[in-house]
């Protein structure tokens, strides 16, 4: 029997650790799934975990060591940050719309948008990125099954910024020479300071 916990989805599971640019295992194709298996749902649940504690709105598998091209991404749930009795911050997240895209295939691309972007193997860089405003995307769920989808503002923005991790592709390099050596210039410094 399928289990799928995607419908009135709880937040459990475990946090995985997050690989931060420029390691390797950002940089590398990432290869089709093929077996959508329990395993595979383990990983799924444990990075939608990972990814609303961040907090985010999309991870990719490379992201956290598994270069496998599928992704989980939620931009729609609520996040609420609420200062605790000893002054400490932690947010409050609710209203869950998990999905999970296994295999894209970006079908149509067309428009531009230039949208701010961050990503929780950069953490602390926010830039401007070009991308396609509407996008057609083929992809298999977690079991396998086939669905299409039309994608338009922040979730085609998303799609494409995630599809990009299974492609070896962090989204300062979408941008221009100059501006992606400057980020990652910046981005180095802080993480020497950590
Ligand atoms: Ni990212």
């Amino acid at each position: 029997m399928k289990n799928n916990f995607l419908e009135n989805y709880k937040l459990e599971g475990e946090k995985l650790n997050i690989s931060t640019y420029p390691a390797p295992i950002l940089k590398q194709i990432a290869k089709p799934v093929i077996e959508f298996n329990d395993e595979l749902h383990a990983i799924v649940k444990n990075m939608l975990f990972t990814m609303y504690h961040a907090p985010g709105i999309g991870l990719a598998a490379p992201q956290v060591g598994v270069s496998l091209r599928f992704f989980v991404l939620d931009i729609w749930y609520d996040r609420e940050k609420v200062t605790l009795a000893d002054g400490s911050t932690e947010f409050r997240l609710s209203e869950f719309s998990p999905m999970v895209f296994c295999n894209p295939v970006f079908k149509n691309k067309s428009g531009e948008v230039l949208q701010e972007e961050g990503c929780l193997s950069v953490p602390g860089i926010y830039e401007d990125v070009k991308r396609f405003e509407f996008v057609t995307v083929e992809y298999d769920d977690m079991f396998g099954v086939h669905h299409e989808i039309e994608a338009d503002e922040l979730l085609s923005v998303c799609l494409q910024h995630e599809n990009d991790h299974l492609d070896g592709i962090v989204f300062i390099e979408r941008l221009s020479f100059l501006k992606k050596n400057l980020l990652e210039k910046k981005f180095l410094k802080q993480q020497k300071k950590k």
